[in-house]
C-alpha cells in the first residue's frame, strides 16, 4: 500500500490534522509515526491477521438493567450506550446530587419518579436490589462507599476509575468483589480501544520478539491540563487522587497488560513547576473574565479556551448549546466560575511533569513520562523488542520486524471499525460497557478485558509511584 493512499485516506487526514497541529512541518514525536520513521518509504504494508473487531452491540440474553449513580460528564457517557443499544441496556435508575443532572438523564430514559435519588446512599437505602447493575461514576473520593455497599446488596459494578484514593480501600474492594462473587469493571478504558488491543495482540504474536522495554508518555495537552488539575475536579490530589492515579491509571495498566509481568519497583519524580502563584504575571485578576491585561499573550485564558475555542463544554451542563454567550454567563456564574480562575490563582497542587522508571518482571523496563506542555492528548509509545520496534500514537502504529526491516502499519480505517470513532478513548468507551453487559447477561467476568485483581495490582503501582515521588526513594511494588 502506498503512503500517499493512506494519506488520502479520512482517518488518516483527520489524525495527521489533530496530531501535526501547531508542530506542523516539524519532525518529532508528535508527528505521526508515519511522518516521522517513514517518510522516505516507499511501500508500506498493513498489518493484517489480527482478531477481527465485534461490532458495539451486545450480545444479551434481555436489556441489562442499570442504575447511573453520578450523571456527570462519565455519567452521561455511559448512559449515552442505552441510547444508541437500547436492547443491550436499560437505565432505570439516577442518582446525582445535582437535580438538573439527575433529571437530565432522568427524562432522557423516563426513569419514574421513585427512581430517581439525590445521594447515592438513598439507591441502597431500601436494602434490595432494584436493577441488575450500577455504574458508579461519582467523583473519586465518593467510589469505595457505594462500590462496597452495591457489593453487598449483590448489585454488578462498572466502576469508575481511579477505584480508591488509597491502597487500603482498593485492596478492600478486591476483597469484597470476591467475599461476594460479584463481577466489577474497572472503566480501564484503553484497554477496550481497538489500537491498544491491536498493539497488545502483536506484541503477544511475538513478532517482535520479547518486550525488553518500554518508552511510554501521557501528553496531557495544555488546556486540558489547565481545565482538569489546575481549575477542575482533579486539581488538588487530597481532594481526588495524585495525578499519577488520577490521569495516569490507566497508563500503567496499559503497561502492565502488554509486558504481562507484574511490576517489581518504582521510582518516580515531578513537581508542580508552573501553575502557581509566583509565576502570575503583574496585575493578572483572579479571574480571566475580569479583563486581564496579558489575555492576548496567555494560552491559558479561559474566555479563550471556553468561548472561542469551545472546549471542556461537559462541566457547563449546557445541555448541547455550544453558544459563546451562554458559555461566558457560566463562567461568571459562581457554581462555575472556578473555570475562570487564572491558572496561577488556583488553589492547585497536582504536579504538572512526572516521570516513573519501572521495573517488571525479568529485567523489563519502563519509562512513563506524564507531561502538561504538550500541543496535542493521547498517548505515544515506542515498544523495543528483541526481533523488532513498534511506535505508536494511539491512532496508528508502525511495527518493523528486524529481519524482514519492513515497517507495517496499523490503523482503524485497516481495522475497518467506522463506529468505534463515534465512542470515546479511541472506542474504548463503549466497547467497555458492551463487554460489562455481556459478563452481566452471561455472569462471567472472562468478557473483561481486565479482572478486578489485575486492574487493582496497577493501582498499587500508582500508590508506590507517588510514595516514591514524595520521599525520593525507589519503592518496591
Ligand atoms: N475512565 C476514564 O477515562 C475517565 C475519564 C474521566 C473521568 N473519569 C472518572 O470518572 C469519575 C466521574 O468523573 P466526571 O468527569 O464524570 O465528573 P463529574 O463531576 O462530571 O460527575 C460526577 C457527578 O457525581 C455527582 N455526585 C457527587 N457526589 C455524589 C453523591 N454523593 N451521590 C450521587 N452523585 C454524586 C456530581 O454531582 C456530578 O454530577 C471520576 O472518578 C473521574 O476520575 C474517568
Amino acid at each position: 500500500m502506498k503512503r500517499r493512499d493512506f494519506l488520502k485516506g479520512v482517518s488518516l487526514a483527520a489524525a495527521g490534522g489533530a496530531l501535526m497541529g501547531p508542530a506542523a512541518g516539524a519532525a518529532g514525536f508528535f508527528d505521526s509515526p508515519l511522518a516521522s520513521s517513514l517518510a522516505d518509504s516507499g511501500n508500506i504494508e498493513p498489518v493484517r491477521g489480527l482478531a477481527p473487531v465485534r461490532p458495539l452491540d451486545p450480545v444479551v440474553s434481555k436489556p441489562v438493567k442499570v442504575i447511573i449513580i453520578g450523571c456527570g460528564n462519565r455519567g452521561r457517557t455511559y448512559s449515552g450506550y442505552a441510547e444508541r443499544y437500547p436492547a443491550g441496556m436499560q437505565v432505570v435508575g439516577v442518582s446525582d446530587i445535582l437535580e438538573h443532572r439527575k433529571n437530565y438523564i432522568g427524562d432522557k430514559f423516563n426513569v419514574p419518579a421513585d427512581m430517581r435519588f439525590g445521594h447515592f446512599r438513598e439507591v441502597f437505602a431500601c436494602g434490595k436490589k432494584l436493577a441488575d447493575a450500577v455504574v458508579i461514576a461519582t467523583p473519586d473520593d465518593r467510589h469505595y462507599e457505594p462500590c462496597m455497599k452495591a457489593l453487598a446488596l449483590g448489585y454488578d459494578v462498572l466502576l469508575e476509575k481511579p477505584v480508591a484514593p488509597s491502597e487500603k480501600e482498593c485492596k478492600d474492594i478486591l476483597k469484597m468483589t470476591k467475599k461476594t462473587g460479584r463481577i466489577v469493571a474497572v472503566c480501564h478504558v484503553l484497554r477496550y480501544a481497538p489500537y491498544f488491543m491491536a498493539l497488545n495482540e502483536v506484541v503477544k504474536s511475538g513478532v517482535i520478539g520479547d518486550v525488553v522495554s518500554i518508552q511510554h508518555m501521557e501528553p496531557i495537552q495544555y488546556a486540558h491540563m489547565a481545565h482538569s488539575y489546575v481549575r477542575g475536579n482533579w486539581r488538588r490530589a487530597g481532594d481526588t487522587t495524585p495525578i499519577i492515579l488520577a490521569k495516569s491509571c490507566h497508563d500503567l495498566d496499559i503497561l502492565r497488560w502488554i509486558i504481562d509481568k507484574p511490576c517489581k519497583s518504582i521510582s518516580a519524580d515531578g513537581s508542580l513547576r508552573f501553575f502557581k502563584a509566583e509565576n502570575a504575571p503583574e496585575g493578572a485578576p483572579l479571574h480571566c473574565t475580569e479583563g486581564c491585561p496579558h489575555q492576548k499573550e496567555c494560552p491559558y485564558d479561559a474566555v479563550e479556551i471556553y468561548t472561542r475555542l469551545k472546549q471542556h463544554l461537559g462541566v457547563f451542563d449546557l445541555q448541547g448549546s455550544r453558544d459563546s454567550d451562554l458559555i461566558m454567563s457560566r463562567l461568571k456564574d459562581p457554581r462555575y466560575d472556578s473555570y475562570a480562575r487564572c491558572v496561577f490563582h488556583c488553589d492547585n497542587d497536582q504536579p504538572d511533569h512526572y516521570v516513573a522508571n519501572m521495573v517488571f518482571g525479568d529485567g523489563v523496563t519502563a519509562s512513563f513520562t506524564m507531561d502538561a506542555f504538550t500541543p496535542v492528548g493521547g498517548r505515544r509509545t515506542r515498544i523495543m523488542g528483541t526481533m523488532g520496534y513498534i511506535e505508536g500514537d494511539m491512532k496508528e502504529f508502525v511495527v518493523t520486524d528486524f529481519l524482514t526491516r519492513k515497517p507495517k502499519l496499523w490503523n482503524m480505517e485497516i481495522a475497518e471499525v467506522p463506529e468505534y470513532a463515534k465512542s470515546g478513548h479511541g472506542g474504548g468507551d463503549y466497547r467497555l460497557v458492551r463487554d460489562f453487559l455481556e459478563a452481566v447477561d452471561r455472569q462471567d467476568p472472562g468478557h473483561l478485558s481486565s479482572s478486578i485483581d489485575v486492574s487493582i495490582e496497577s493501582h498499587v503501582m500508582g500508590f508506590a509511584a507517588e510514595r516514591s515521588r514524595r520521599s525520593g526513594k525507589k519503592e518496591k511494588v
